[in-house]
């Protein structure tokens, strides 16, 4: 499973590299405008957080391929490692085709159904971002969509990756790794709640008052060997 996070809040971003195994992080245009400062600056501040080895995938906004072609040289040039994400609209699977050819890193984005997500792969996107959550807010099945993806790269030994997307709870996230989710994008606060549980709280206490009532408090292995 790879891990990225769904933010562009650099001090998400900084918590997250320091704690957990990330391999990137992923934005969209809400989440870039959200921070209602220079997209190069939001950008570069979140390259020099994450390390040239780390996953950046940012998003191109035109409205035909050409623009999209356009604007993910432009990210490109910014960010040599950039992953350019791309909607699964006529024009945007276009633009990924067009992308494949030049060897830009594609995310294919906003997939509600299997059919996008294979087509998109079929262009030559390596990610494919379907939107789990709201896929479940209109009574479909976010995870359902994301496993029958999983199938059809499966079928058909495409190289392309699932990175499930659009996540409000863990059960979520489980799910999709159940179903063989090669990678998950998750916004800060749920990624947080992948670690939680009050049995490992009250567990570790419980570990730290039997230690201390014989070793001291504020000791550890280093004082007690
Ligand atoms: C990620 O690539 C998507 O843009 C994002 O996960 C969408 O999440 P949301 O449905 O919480 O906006």
């Amino acid at each position: 499973m790879i891990y990225m996070l769904d933010t562009a809040d650099i001090n998400a971003i900084r918590k997250a590299v320091d704690l957990y195994p990330l391999a990137g992080v992923t934005t969209n245009p809400s989440i870039i405008a959200k921070e209602n400062r220079p997209l190069k600056e939001i950008l570069l501040d979140i390259r020099e957080c994450l390390g040239q080895d780390k996953m950046l995938h940012a998003q191109v906004m035109g409205k035909d391929a050409d623009t999209m072609l356009k604007e993910a040289q432009a990210l490109k040039a910014l960010d040599s490692n950039i992953i350019v994400k791309v909607p699964v609209t006529p024009q945007g699977i276009k633009a990924i085709k067009l992308l494949a050819q030049e060897g830009i890193r594609i995310t294919a984005t906003a997939i509600l159904t299997p059919q996008q997500a294979l087509l998109a792969a079929k262009a030559g996107a390596e990610f494919l971002a379907p939107y789990v959550n709201r896929l479940d807010n209109i009574c479909s099945d976010g995870v359902d969509v994301a496993a029958e993806i999983v199938t059809l790269l499966n079928n058909y030994q495409l190289d392309a990756k699932v990175l499930g997307a659009s996540f409000k709870n863990v059960q979520q996230v489980h799910k999709l790794a159940l179903a063989g989710a090669h990678s998950v994008t998750v916004a800060p606060d749920v990624f947080d709640l992948l670690l939680t549980h009050p049995l490992t709280d009250s567990g570790v206490a419980g570990f730290v008052s039997d230690w201390e009532r014989v070793y001291g408090e504020g000791t550890n292995v280093l004082d007690a060997l």
